[in-house]
């Protein structure tokens, strides 16, 4: 059994991404930026936007935290966006999510510029992959899952594939990303019948439920991959959405819980960020 390192692997791909923007930064004379808004005081975002911020700051990339209240008008957040999206220091734009309940989520994604939209959230993204133009950006949850199949050697094609969760961020398109690299892909939810049948037949598990310990030992299949998305706060400890101890001993390939998967959304962002720099630097010569 190999434990999926995602820590190392964000490591390294930050580490690459700090010395060429280094030497660009030279020539170009400014710095990858990012923006990240975060509306009201929701304590996991607030970790995880920290978490961002830390990473721009470990790659020598700009970062602005934009700290809005809980009851801001949404014409007021949509004009941050815009006071952004013109703004040429900076490449990437994200709102953290969930936003309070009067604010439409879509309309807000959908006013960032399609360019600078790092986390791959926009329609047009989303639009993008669904028919596999590379010219757009990947959600980082599941680009992150992608990387770690490539960098641990594990094949897509012609295997069965169980994706747990269907929200727009993380399980559709990974879903989505799974069957353009030929994987034959099954999207459950909280309401599908004889989960643990289908998950006993599956190849490869990837747990998006955000329910504590979900996948158990007796659900999965001896060599079997898992990929453990879910975040979950049990007793003040971190735990995902398998049971880490028992479906260890019969997988070939798993990601902790911390340690896993979370540090590669966070690599995707600096990635994505990068990226996005390289392509309007080009755009203005
Ligand atoms: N909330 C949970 N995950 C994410 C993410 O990847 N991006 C944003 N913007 N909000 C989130």
């Amino acid at each position: 059994m190999t434990i999926i390192d995602g820590k190392a692997l964000s490591e390294k791909t930050l580490e690459k991404i700090k010395e060429v923007h280094g030497e660009l930064q030279e020539k170009v004379g400014r710095k990858a930026g990012l923006a990240v808004i975060i509306v009201g005081e929701n304590p996991a975002s607030k970790i995880y936007v920290r978490n961002k911020i830390r990473a721009c700051e470990k790659v020598g990339f700009h970062s602005e935290t934009i700290r809005l209240d809980e009851n801001i008008l949404v014409e007021n957040l949509l004009l941050e966006i815009k006071k952004l999206n013109n703004d040429d220091s900076i490449d990437g734009i994200l709102v953290q999510l969930p936003l309070p309940k009067h604010i439409d989520e879509l309309e807000v994604i959908n006013a960032i510029s399609a360019e600078k939209d790092v986390d791959g959230f926009h329609t047009t993204n989303i639009g993008k992959m669904m028919i596999g133009d590379e010219t757009g950006f990947l959600p980082c949850t599941p680009f992150g899952v992608i990387q770690m199949f490539e960098e641990y050697g594990i094949e897509l094609t012609g295997k069965d594939v169980v994706v747990i969760g269907q929200s727009n961020i993380v399980g559709k398109p990974m879903s989505l990303l799974l069957m353009q690299k030929h994987a034959t892909v099954q999207t459950c939810n909280s309401k599908t019948k004889n989960l643990s049948k289908k998950l006993q037949k599956a190849d490869i598990i990837i747990a998006a439920a955000g329910s504590p310990k979900l996948v158990k030992g007796s659900d999965v299949k001896d060599g079997v991959v898992v990929i453990d998305i879910g975040i979950n706060r049990v007793d003040g400890k971190l735990c995902g959405d398998v049971d880490f101890d028992e479906v260890s001993k019969k997988a070939s390939f798993i990601t902790p819980v911390p340690g896993g998967v979370g540090p590669m959304t966070i690599a995707m962002l600096i990635k994505n960020t990068f990226e996005s720099y390289k392509q309007r630097i080009k755009k203005s010569k």
